[in-house]
């Protein structure tokens, strides 16, 4: 049997696959219909300082082999969070990571400095990529020197695993990369969506009530596989990729272009079960190619 287990920053995983934010509600939502207990992890919807109602609708519109999303981080803030979601999480059987947002680099101190006092959260995952908030989110993931502090500050405040989730709508994705790497970030996530918009033009009106939202879906994969492999050939750090993972054959693509993990975003919308199925389809790949271990994939594209 091929083992599937994979190691980030000293977080053991049962296997590569976990699910996006935004994308899984808390993982509860999911109870019908999977045994969440086989997936590696699961990264919750963003948490922020206070509560956030989100951006007016419509805000979500769907395209050609994608969707525009403009949510706007709508939760109930991090108190909310601790008080009435973590004791519903906390006991799943699979590594439940904290998607924390914030306008402000304080705000995102506040927000880790709370979650770092949850036994049972072992990492988080610092999102300066939204691209639909008018004060923070992207505004921090797309200058390296902000990227830089931002991580810098999380880091002295959250002493367990910080992944760092970085925006492709940059010119170099490197730059900003090795920035949050030097800010003290264990893991980087990678990508979040792409900045798009949908017009109605029958009514010739935007289709989001913000004009502009974040692309995902199939349409982006090629350019987040471009990111994760050449993040994978800047940085040390591991890399969780995601971006148009549809099917096994798509994570194991993330995989061999340099990922240690997988997150699985739209897909979820379509198929609840996608993510369970992704992990089947990883393990009969490796069977099939004789690998015994996840780590013998990651980064082992042939290019030469
Ligand atoms: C949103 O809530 O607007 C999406 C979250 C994100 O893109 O990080």
């Amino acid at each position: 049997m091929p083992d599937l287990a994979i190691n980030i920053a000293g977080l053991h995983f049962k296997n590569p696959v976990t699910t996006a934010s935004g994308t899984f509600g808390y993982g509860d939502e999911f109870l019908d219909f999977i045994d969440i207990g086989r997936l590696g992890g699961i990264f919750v919807k963003a948490v922020t300082g206070k509560n956030r109602d989100g951006n007016p609708y419509p805000r979500m519109a769907e395209t050609a082999s994608g969707m525009l999303n403009s949510v706007g981080l709508q939760n109930k803030g991090v108190d909310h969070f601790c008080r009435e979601i973590y004791p519903r999480i906390r006991d799943f059987n699979t590594h439940i990571i904290v998607n924390v947002s914030g306008s402000t680099v304080e705000e995102y101190v506040e927000v880790a400095a709370r979650i770092n006092e949850l036994e049972k959260i072992p990492a988080i995952e610092l999102n300066i990529s939204c691209p639909n908030v008018k004060l923070g989110g992207m505004a921090f993931g797309t200058v390296p020197s902000m990227a830089e502090e931002v991580t810098a500050e999380v880091r002295k405040v959250y002493k367990k695993v910080l992944m760092v989730k970085l925006s492709p709508n940059v010119t170099s994705i490197t730059d900003l990369a090795k920035a949050v790497v030097d800010g003290g970030a264990d893991a980087i996530t990678l990508i979040n969506t792409l900045l798009g918009m949908a017009i109605d033009a029958e009514r010739r009106r935007p289709v989001l009530s913000t004009i502009t939202g974040g692309l995902s879906g199939p349409a982006i994969k090629p350019i987040a596989l471009r990111m994760v492999w050449q993040v994978h050939k800047a940085v040390q750090v591991p890399i969780v990729g995601l971006g148009g993972i549809m099917n096994a054959t798509d994570a194991i693509e993330f995989i061999l272009a340099g990922a240690s993990a997988i997150q699985v975003g739209t897909a979820n919308f379509i198929d609840p079960a996608v993510s369970i199925k992704i992990v089947d389809g990883i393990e009969a790949y490796m069977d099939r190619h004789k690998i015994n271990t996840v780590a013998d994939m990651v980064g082992a594209l042939r290019t030469e």
